[in-house]
């Protein structure tokens, strides 16, 4: 679409609103930065092109795009404040999310995961709200991903564009039978017009967490590539693009990536639960905790056990620059001394030089217990005698 197509109406009014200018551009429509003049509130304002309107095809789409943007009520997706036609343009205005969208935020590479997961967790459990009303997105992708910093201390994140999101299990192609939307971020059920349910979101989702963590999609290269990874490649290595990464991120995106929607994970929420559990629970602490005996032994347990499909077999702790030492390299210093643990337990030093003076019940002086009676029983004798001594001569 080109930009005489869709016009650019910055510097116009569109009844109530001051176009102020444009904040992205898509196939079908314009998104721009407005002013409801009323109110005097800056919005978000999609406009679609007239030639667009006239068709009823599409029409109806733009009028299931602010159905279902207005349909959900969840802090993490963006709300509707507006939806109409003046001369000829429809228009939806929403919430203006002032800061940037995921996609412009990996351009310059991949993004610590646990910014990857703190924004992913809220995408997650706003495309599984509208999963359990019975819809899917079909759209997620990282420039549908809007994040801001404005609202309070930690990033907030918007789901954005529900310009192809279905209620029910068709796949969504135009009436002629093309695919619609970007194929990057799209699972194999989808590309293939096959039933969808929302594990069609989680794949895209399990994707999108890729391109946070190596700053690429899973499937580069041109649209005909793109597709035949999807559909018939394994899901890619991240930890190969970026090999600081934990291993067992590799099973975690595998599984959200599973090409059998049956094989992948119960909700999106699960997806980035076990992705927060690899990418935060085994990522170097600048300061180890200090363990009592009891602790480490605990720790002898590998963790996990927590329902998610077989990963592979961890790395051995520790021959990852940085990693924690495994219990098994703990060695001899942790070892619990004969007697030790025993059904009245001592309080255990700290440190070997730090002093246990007062709470030790074993004397701390090595000087031996007798000396001082005998001493000061010494200086009474002598002066028994000096007195003895001195009566005598007098
Ligand atoms: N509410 C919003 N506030 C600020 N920017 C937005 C908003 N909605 C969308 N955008 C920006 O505009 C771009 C296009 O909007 P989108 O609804 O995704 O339209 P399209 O259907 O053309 O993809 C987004 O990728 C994002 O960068
Ligand atoms: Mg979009």
């Amino acid at each position: 679409m080109t930009d005489e197509q869709v016009g650019d109406l910055t510097g116009r009014r569109l009844g109530n609103y001051r176009i102020d200018g444009v904040l992205g551009k898509g196939g079908m429509s314009v998104m721009y930065r407005a002013t409801d003049v009323r109110l005097g509130r800056k919005v978000a304002l999609k406009v679609i092109g007239e030639h667009l309107g006239a068709d009823a095809e599409f029409r109806e789409r733009f009028v299931d795009e602010a159905r279902n943007t207005a349909a959900i009520d969840h802090p993490n997706i963006v709300p509707l404040y507006d939806f109409g036609e003046i001369d000829g343009m429809h228009y939806l205005g929403m919430r203006l999310v002032d800061g940037s969208d995921l996609a412009s935020l990996i351009s310059d590479g991949p993004m610590r995961p646990e910014r990857a997961v703190g924004l992913l967790e809220q995408v997650a459990d706003a495309l599984d709200t509208l999963h359990r009303r019975g819809l899917v997105h079909l759209d997620v992708k990282p420039a549908n991903v809007l994040v801001t910093k404005r609202e309070s201390i930690r990033e907030h994140v918007y789901v954005a564009d529900f310009g192809l999101t279905r209620r029910g299990a068709t796949g969504h192609r135009t009436r002629g039978g093309d695919f619609l939307g970007s194929p990057t971020y799209a699972a194999p059920e989808h590309l293939r017009g096959e039933p969808l349910d929302g594990r069609t979101d989680q794949y895209a989702l399990a994707c999108v967490l890729f391109a946070c963590l190596t700053g690429r999609p899973p499937y580069p290269g041109d649209v005909q590539t793109v597709i035949k990874g999807h559909l018939n490649l394994a899901p890619p290595s991240a930890v190969r693009v970026v090999p600081s990464l934990p291993r067992a991120i590799d099973a975690v995106l595998a599984t959200g990536m599973a090409k059998d929607p049956a094989r992948r994970y119960n909700s999106c929420v699960e997806l980035l639960a076990a992705a927060s559990e690899v990418l935060t629970s085994s990522r170097p602490r600048e300061t180890p905790p200090r363990e009592t005996p009891h602790e480490t032994s605990r720790r002898e347990t590998p963790p996990g056990g927590n329902g998610r499909p077989p990963q592979p077999p961890q790395q051995p702790h520790g021959s990852r620059p940085g990693a924690m030492p495994g219990p098994a390299q703990r060695g001899p210093g942790r070892v619990p001394p004969p007697g030790y643990g025993s059904p009245a337990p001592e309080p255990v030093p700290p440190t070997p030089t730090a002093p246990t003076g007062n709470y030790s019940p074993q004397p701390q002086n090595p000087q031996p217990s007798w000396l001082v009676p005998l001493l000061l029983s010494a200086i009474v004798v002598l002066a028994v005698l000096l007195a003895v001594v001195i009566i005598a001569t007098a």
